[in-house]
């Protein structure tokens, strides 16, 4: 068995200052990567930049990063990160802006490579340090070395091949409270499903187990709120929930994810369904297929009575998506095509079970 998780994360209140002279001895200059706006509501970039400038650290901001990024703008973002002369990177916000300092990073220390290395696996490769700072509660990219990215020549999303985790993980719940509602069910929506995939996953193994059941655990003291759009949840839920997540990413560091989360690119690609609400649609599909003992400990360990009283929580939470024919035969032509993700189930798989899955609450 093996467990690789190099990452050094810290988890407490004003994360980030307390921790600042951490941050600053990364290198000369950063580049802060964001979205275009809720690192500034949550005031996580101000509290970076402010931490960046007592240790008299210079840094850049790049905050363009679309949901879901593209290689387009990883290059846009790489030569802009050039002509200033970063040297480490900071992604703030989701899944999005953390993936996206990651492929920024290696593009920026290969400078003089084309867009095709992103995806080129060279195994001498090397990156500049990237520092996560989680803004949702889904993603657990702070602690994973995946990044994500859009390809629109292939009309989906994919991994790129290196495995470039964050040098650190600064957790601070509090820049959740900003956070919209609808965003805050679909990444605790993201968080279940890494737990679920990667404990019924090929890859399983006791230590990434723990992380699963864990998170499982954690995730299942705060998903009440996520039924009640009213709800505003306490700082108590949002740092557990929080937690859940980096378990699930620590989780799926050893693992990764499955098939839902292969089901969900198309999903997010054709229909443009918000990632978390993506997996979560082909959840309980993907359970209703494992061995039944493995997916009860899932189920139950989650706060759940059954898959169907799963089901039914994801319906309320984020709503089922009723999904075109034509949609469902490309998603699943999709990835009939992943071989690696058709691996990572722990049960046989064809294109019968595939669309079991996904029509499982069509
Ligand atoms: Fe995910």
């Amino acid at each position: 068995m093996t467990y690789y998780m190099p990452t050094k994360i810290y988890e407490q209140e004003e994360c980030i200052a307390a921790h600042a002279a951490e941050l600053a001895a990364l290198g000369k200059k950063a580049l802060l990567v964001t979205g275009r706006r809720s690192a500034k509501l949550n005031g996580a970039e101000a509290d970076v930049v402010a931490a960046l400038e007592q240790e008299g650290v210079r840094h850049a901001l790049f905050d363009e990063v679309e949901e879901n990024p593209s290689i387009e703008t990883i290059m846009k973002a790489r030569d802009f990160a050039v002509k200033e002369g970063c040297d480490f990177f900071i992604g703030i916000g989701g899944g999005s802006p953390m993936d996206a300092a990651k492929a920024i990073s290696l593009m920026a220390k290969n400078s003089d490579k084309g867009v095709d290395f992103l995806f080129g696996e060279d195994p001498s490769a090397q990156w500049y340090p990237v520092v996560a700072v989680p803004t949702t509660c889904g993603t657990g990219s702070e602690v994973t070395g995946i990044s994500v990215l859009t390809i629109h020549e292939q009309k989906t999303k994919g991994s790129i091949p290196y495995r470039i985790f964050p040098e650190l993980a600064l957790l601070d719940a509090k820049y959740l409270k900003k956070a919209p509602a609808g965003v805050l069910r679909n990444t605790a929506m993201d968080a279940l499903c890494h737990l679920s995939e990667s404990y019924i996953n090929a890859g399983a193994n006791d230590f990434s187990r723990m992380c699963a059941l864990a998170g499982l655990e954690a995730w299942s003291r705060s998903k009440a709120f996520l039924e009640d759009p009213t709800a505003v949840p306490e700082e108590e839920t949002l740092r557990n929930m929080l937690k859940a997540s980096t378990l699930g990413g620590m989780a799926i560091a050893q693992t990764g994810t499955s098939l839902p989360h292969g089901m969900s690119y198309g999903l997010t690609y054709f229909m443009g369904v918000a990632h978390g609400r993506a997996c979560g649609q082909f959840q309980a599909g993907y359970l209703a297929e494992a061995d039944p003992a493995d997916a009860e400990v899932v189920v139950k360990t989650a706060g759940f009575q059954s898959i169907e009283d799963l089901n039914d929580f994801f319906g309320k939470a984020c709503g089922v998506v009723e999904i075109p024919e034509e949609t469902l035969d490309a998603i699943i032509g999709q990835l009939v095509a992943n071989e690696s993700k058709l691996k990572s189930a722990p049960f046989p798989v064809d294109s019968n079970v595939l669309r079991r899955i996904a029509t499982y609450n069509q």
